[in-house]
């Protein structure tokens, strides 16, 4: 094969990859790309990019594992205390509402090898929380960092943000390594999840906090925009989002507003009360979203007024502003889904299974499209958008 068709098919794979993982290519050196690629090349005992461009296609495996070498799974514990110190605040504040009521749901999103999940774990308890009073869950695409995160066998690298008495505290030395007690590894659920797909499996108003941190900034744009958005949907109202130093400017959507406690910042989603979606495009102006940026999210919002309608029950004012997108927009997978959701709600199931059958006919992997129209069907029908569901669900 000539060196410009493997140049070629090196490109592919990563374009591959960026698609799945929705990774920047700059986030990694093209000496780095080409070494995880070549060290995946060696493994599968093949030696041209073509043949492994075609077995990564053929084999999910073979993919996790390309996508487990290059992510950047850099962390420690404690990483960025202060923010560590908003979340003892805020517990200080709200905690009892948590020890007396339901329990503090908190999200680790892209939790790499645990030290950040473990060290929330820490801080509740340091903070005063029992155990019992809250819910960590820790969420990433890397299934090695999750498998090494289950163990929660760490070297001294890790610690580097973390006092040694608090070390000392939770973890046993193990030769030169320091196991987690079981207390606290127990207290955390990992599981394996893509930004790209989120959030599939995951359901409205969830969590309490959601820890997201030096993770946006590795992602597309595009992604960034749109991950956000699912954040502040799967977060309860007034729910906090906690985002790394790095990545305050990321905060261009309005369903978040700035919170300090203490000094010490994290993003607050706002109440759907307070929302007016009529003054969403002003308000973008005024805090100074370029204009390029508010050209191209023009469907976005438009598409979010809907949901906002949606979520109130306001079915008539819905369906009104499904009719005005449809006038300027080419219909997608998204909007078919919407409006699938407004017919289903409606009654008219008819219409809702075409528009639900549509939406998987142009994202076959929609999760919630696919569970509706197994909830919709009957037997074998049924039994095979279940699979599929589950199976998108559990995928990449
Ligand atoms: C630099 S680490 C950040 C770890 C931790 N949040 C911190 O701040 O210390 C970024 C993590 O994001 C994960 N990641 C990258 N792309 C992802 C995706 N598409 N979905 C879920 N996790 C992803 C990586 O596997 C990695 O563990």
């Amino acid at each position: 094969m000539t060196k410009e068709m493997e140049n070629k098919f090196s490109k592919k794979i990563q374009k591959l990859l960026e698609d799945k993982i929705g990774l920047l290519p700059e986030s990694l050196s093209s000496q780095n790309w080409q070494t995880c690629i070549q060290n995946r090349m060696s493994a599968s005992h093949l030696d041209s990019y073509a043949e492994y461009y075609a077995h990564l296609l053929a084999s999910l495996t073979e993919l996790q594992e390309l996508i487990d070498l290059i992510v950047i799974p850099e962390t420690w514990f404690y990483r960025e205390e202060r923010c560590f110190q908003f979340l003892t605040e805020y517990v200080k504040r709200y905690g009892e509402d948590y020890r007396k009521g339901t329990p503090l749901k908190i999200l680790s999103l892209g939790c790499s090898t645990g030290e950040e999940p473990y060290s929330i774990v820490m801080c509740l308890l340091e903070a005063g929380m029992p155990l019992g009073s809250f819910r960590i869950e820790g969420v990433d695409v890397c299934k090695k960092s999750l498998d090494f995160a289950q163990k929660g066998l760490y070297s001294s690298n890790s610690f580097r943000g973390m006092k040694t008495k608090l070390r000392d505290k939770y973890f046993t030395q193990v030769d030169d390594k320091f196991l987690l007690n079981d207390q606290v590894r127990f207290t955390v659920k990992f599981k394996k999840g893509n930004v790209v797909n989120f959030p599939s499996g995951f359901t409205k108003n969830v969590y309490n906090m959601i820890f997201c941190r030096n993770l946006l900034i590795y992602l597309f744009p595009t992604l960034q925009v749109n991950l956000l958005k699912r954040l502040e949907r799967v977060l309860v109202p007034k729910g906090i989002l906690v985002l790394g130093e790095m990545e305050y400017d990321k905060i261009t959507h309005l369903d978040f507003e700035t919170v300090t406690l203490s000094n010490k910042t994290a993003f607050c989603k706002q109440d759907l009360e307070f929302r007016n979606p009529d003054i969403i495009d002003d308000l973008r102006k005024d805090l100074g979203v370029p204009s390029m940026k508010i050209q191209s999210g023009e469907k976005e919002v438009a598409i979010e007024k809907i949901r906002i309608m949606a979520d109130r029950g306001d079915l008539e004012k819905a369906n009104e502003l499904i009719d005005d997108y449809c006038k300027q927009f080419e219909m997608g997978a998204e909007i078919y889904f919407l409006r699938g959701l407004m017919h289903h709600a409606a009654g008219n199931l008819k219409e809702a299974y075409r528009d639900f059958h549509q939406t998987v006919f142009l994202e076959p992997k929609h999760h919630e499209a696919l569970t509706y129209l197994s909830l919709m069907s009957e037997g074998e029908m049924s039994e095979r958008y279940k699979q599929r569901a589950e199976k998108f669900n559990q995928e990449l």
